[in-house]
């Protein structure tokens, strides 16, 4: 009895120290950091670069980072030794060395987006920053809010949430398909807009068309008239660059778990300092810090992590990963441009173009090619709204991944 509890008791020590291996094991063969990015010169060899340090399958061709980004495995290693030192000590370390590299990150957000220090929140997720906006909107009944109808559910719940409890209404702007030029969008907006108009909310980067909205524009129509102008930016920023100063925005949300492909759940809200005496969310009554009586506890790793997220895009070069992005989409469009059975509805206009391309099917079903693009490996995003696709070109995607996609769809279509 006794030699057979011995043997169990070593058999699963040895079960365990063979995890503990596992775990312990540096990322494969991708020895990598941060800094070592910086040191290729060569654009191809450093997109490269980037495609190997993820963790998705090298035989996978992944064109949905518009739903979620995969995080390079230098981050992953970074938030899981964030994680571990927090458990060594997790009060000292919370609220010590790791908490002040927390707040580190608002700063390191401000920088990428051309705002303050003083203007980021740090949130969860886009709908959490949009959610937080809309909870505070001092808003009148009969007071109108413009938007379109091509917003993400995560943008319009903040709204809908005014419509209940404050009476306000919600007018949207029908989208063409696919938006024609800058000043068609523009002259839309400023036909919709009434005197009633309190709040325009609009995607900075089309979560269906993967279009850019001429926010500088529509600032000048809005800013005068006192209307509160709300970007979600769930799209934008990590695929284009973004400076909200430039852009005239209010107010402007983002995830950090799309195309900045950091760490999932942390996101950022800007509030532009000129209307915090008008918006105050709760969770930043009394500051904006990352950790306040009014916010709580946070993962302090995962915030770390897209703190350290943007710094390698930025080691990479935000230019250098938009104009990645776009090509790629305009290398897909130029092929998908003499095939049948679909129509583009990603404007062409390249001021309004980005690296997300979406066509609407004719008569195939998209459900059905979406699920045979799976078996052959090839994610995309369908579009349930409509009978279509988007498709998100993002820098560690590759000319052949585009190959690969147009001639599973030539075949299935
Ligand atoms: C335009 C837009 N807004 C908001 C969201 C919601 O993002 P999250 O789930 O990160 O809050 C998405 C997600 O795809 C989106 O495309």
């Amino acid at each position: 009895m006794k030699t057979r509890r011995h043997f169990l008791k070593n058999a699963s020590f040895a079960f365990l120290g063979f995890n503990q291996l596992t775990y312990n094991k540096p990322s494969l063969d991708f020895n990598f950091d941060l800094e070592d990015f910086a040191k290729v010169k060569n654009d191809e060899t450093l997109f490269k670069l980037v495609r190997k340090s993820l963790l998705v399958p090298e035989d996978m061709v992944y064109l949905n980072t518009g739903s979620l980004g995969p995080s390079s495995r230098v981050i992953v290693d970074k938030v899981s030794a964030a994680m571990r030192e927090l458990e060594s000590n997790p009060v000292g370390n919370n609220w010590g060395s790791l908490g002040n590299k927390m707040e580190a990150v608002r700063q390191k957000v401000a920088d990428f987006i051309g705002a303050e220090e003083e203007e980021i929140i740090l949130t969860r997720n886009t709908t959490e920053g949009i959610n937080l906006a809309g909870s505070c909107l001092q808003l009148k009944q009969g007071d109108e809010i413009l938007t379109t109808n091509h917003e993400h559910g995560g943008g319009e719940n903040g709204l809908e949430y005014l419509v209940k409890n404050k009476g306000a209404v919600i007018k949207k702007i029908e989208m063409p398909l696919p938006v024609q030029s800058p000043e068609q969008i523009i002259q839309l907006v400023r036909d919709e807009i009434s005197s009633r108009t309190k709040v325009l909310m609009l995607s900075h980067v089309s979560t269906i068309t993967g279009m850019r909205m001429p926010f500088k524009e529509i600032a000048a129509i809005t800013r005068p008239r006192n209307i509160l102008l709300i970007a979600d930016g769930a799209q934008a920023p990590g695929q284009i660059q973004v400076n909200v100063k430039d852009l005239g925005v209010d107010l402007y949300a983002c995830s950090g778990h799309k195309w900045i492909l950091g760490p999932k759940e942390t996101g950022f809200l800007y509030i532009r300092k000129e209307v915090q005496n008008q918006i105050q969310p709760v969770f930043s009554q009394g500051s904006y810090k990352s950790y306040s009586a009014a916010s709580g506890t946070r993962n302090v790793a995962t915030i770390i992590g897209l703190g350290e997220t943007l710094d390698w895009q930025q080691t990479i070069g935000t230019e250098k990963i938009e104009t990645r992005c776009l090509s790629l989409a305009q290398y897909c469009a130029k092929q998908l441009k003499e095939m049948e059975g679909f129509k583009i509805i990603s404007p062409s206009d390249p001021s309004m173009a980005t690296g997300m391309l979406s066509i609407l099917l004719d008569q195939a079903e998209n459900k059905v090619i979406y699920e045979k693009m799976k078996e052959q490996n090839i994610i995309i995003k369908l579009l349930p709204k409509y009978n279509a696709f988007r498709f998100s070109f993002h820098m560690f995607n590759t000319k052949a991944d585009v190959d690969k996609m147009v001639s599973a769809l030539k075949l299935l279509l």
